[in-house]
């Protein structure tokens, strides 16, 4: 017998210690932001990306994101950076679901993520086949990555994680009283 999971590709994790709580407070107070997927919380515009006090994330970034391409493509290809914007979700913000078209891969770095201020959920491509041809699929023991129609991320500060920009995701509302700030990227 053998089992075959095709088509798999997988979000890469990691973590990388900043310091850029400041920073994101300063371009918010600089820039009024742009309304995109953002309801009630603040989304940037693009950052500089020549800025220095970004170097070190973009270096961290690039290094995981052609880790990660390796991981399962076959061939090299450098990758960048080519876009970044702070997200500040204050109470009872969120973000609605979207993907990042004409990208790569996409990701997003935890500047500040208090306790219940909203977990960054990806939801399965084929969601609404699935609930209408695989109702079973809500009604597992265990949910695990290959049973479930989404999946939550609870990641914490300095976390990094990169994935396909084709994944469908959403943030939660922030339940907590502090800021959540995250810095999302676009990598090609
Ligand atoms: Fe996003």
């Amino acid at each position: 017998m053998s089992y075959y999971k095709l088509f798999e590709i997988g979000l890469w994790a990691t973590a990388f210690n900043t310091d850029l709580k400041d920073y994101c407070y300063e371009v918010q107070s600089k820039d009024q932001g742009r309304k995109k997927t953002n309801i009630l919380g603040y989304q940037s515009n693009p950052l500089n990306l020549r800025d220095p006090i970004l170097q070190p994330l973009i270096n961290h970034i690039e290094f995981e994101a052609y880790r990660y391409a390796r991981s399962f493509l076959t061939y090299d290809r450098p990758l960048k950076v080519e876009q970044m914007w702070i997200n500040i979700n204050h109470t009872n913000s969120y973000n609605k679901s979207h993907t990042h078209p004409q990208s790569y891969f996409s990701g997003v770095y935890y500047v500040s993520k208090p306790e219940d201020s909203g977990h960054i959920t990806f939801t399965h491509p084929y969601t609404d086949v699935m609930d209408s041809y695989w109702p079973f699929v809500n009604d597992q023991k265990e949910f695990t990555h290959s049973n479930s129609s989404e999946w939550s991320m609870y990641s914490k500060e300095g976390d990094c994680l990169i994935f396909p920009s084709f994944y469908r995701h959403h943030v939660e509302p922030n339940y907590s009283k502090e800021d959540r700030i995250s810095i999302s990227f676009n990598i090609l």
